[in-house]
């Protein structure tokens, strides 16, 4: 028996996804029965409810059934579509890749912010275009920092790590796309490990900005996570450690080995983490240390400058 109704309206078609998806528990049912209607039709959201009477034919329609069962059984709806926005760009996601995240686009304000204030101190209009602007983002998974960076600050010198191979081809493919593929050095790495050979010893590469949004998930809350999360998303992208927060004891001493005095470090923080990582920021080698709330007012971005005249280590 054919899962089509009779009536292959946009508007029938619309109201039986999104009743299927709530009857199967999906957390925004009517967004996802929406985008995978558009993702079948190829059209866009003005088209959609523009052209509610409108008769698809019936393979598109068995196309996004099948789409609606995989959503319902749990795959997430970016897996289905293939795609994510992120600061208004188009991400490819693939099972390698973390889904960009809302939350992560206040790791861009804060960055760019604190580049802001960094040129108005230095006696320059906070033009920003990332001239002097030597950055690395680390754990780039799609490459949504590294990439939405690039784009913001034309001039900026851009690095992007990640532990995983898979993970950067995605990244490389994102940045291939969006223009911006000659200007990111994409690096296989752990952590700063593929940096620590500076390029001579005279001229060591040191960054004015290091940001990551390292995995902070602890394995004791896996089984609490959402079924599209834990069994969808990779788990070196998600899990910290026991604790979530076990990443950070490694990535902050080496940023501040990796940072120019004065520059910047920019990191997510999971909704409860900020206890653990802000005494990680040793007063004896950051200063102007904050933490940004997120729209649901959890502390989720903490900065801290280097700083500004010291030895490196
Ligand atoms: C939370 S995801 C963030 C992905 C992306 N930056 C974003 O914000 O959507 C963390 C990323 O860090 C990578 N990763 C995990 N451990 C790492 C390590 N030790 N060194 C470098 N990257 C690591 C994972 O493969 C994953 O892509």
């Amino acid at each position: 028996m054919s899962l089509v109704s009779t009536d292959r309206s946009v508007r029938a078609l619309l109201k039986q996804g999104l009743d299927q998806l709530r009857a199967g528990n999906v957390a925004s049912f009517t967004l996802a029965a929406e985008l995978l209607l558009l993702h079948v039709t190829g059209k866009d959201r003005t088209w959609l409810y523009s052209h509610p009477e409108e008769i698809l034919p019936e393979p598109t329609a068995e196309a996004y059934f099948a789409l609606l069962a995989h959503r319902a059984s749990g795959v997430p709806t970016q897996h289905l579509t293939g795609k994510q926005e992120f600061w208004g760009h188009e991400f490819e996601v693939t099972p390698e890749v973390l889904i960009p995240r809302p939350e992560t686009e206040h790791l861009i304000e804060v960055a760019l912010d604190r580049l802001a204030v960094r040129e108005i101190r230095a006696g320059r209009q906070p033009r920003l275009n990332g001239e002097n602007v030597t950055l690395i983002d680390i754990g780039t998974g799609s490459g949504c920092i590294a990439i939405t960076l690039a784009k913001e600050l034309p001039v900026a010198a851009v690095y992007a790590t990640d532990i995983s191979q898979a993970a950067l081809e995605v990244a490389r493919r994102n940045a291939s796309r969006l223009g911006v593929s000659e200007r990111i050095r994409f690096l296989e790495s752990n952590l700063f490990d593929s940096i620590s050979a500076p390029a001579t010893a005279d001229a060591p590469l040191l960054f004015d900005l290091v940001i990551s949004n390292p995995p902070y998930v602890s394995l004791r809350e896996a089984q609490s996570l959402p079924i599209e999360v834990r069994e969808h998303e990779p788990h070196r992208a998600l899990f910290g450690g026991e604790e979530g927060y076990e990443l950070y004891g490694a990535l902050i001493p080496q940023a501040a080995v990796h940072l120019k005095p004065g520059g910047l470090l920019i990191l997510e923080l999971g909704y409860n983490s900020l206890p653990a990582v802000e005494p990680l920021l040793d007063r004896s080698d950051w200063v102007n240390v904050s933490a940004t709330k997120d729209l649901a007012g959890c502390p989720r971005v903490i900065a801290a400058e280097r700083i500004p005249h010291r030895d490196h280590r």
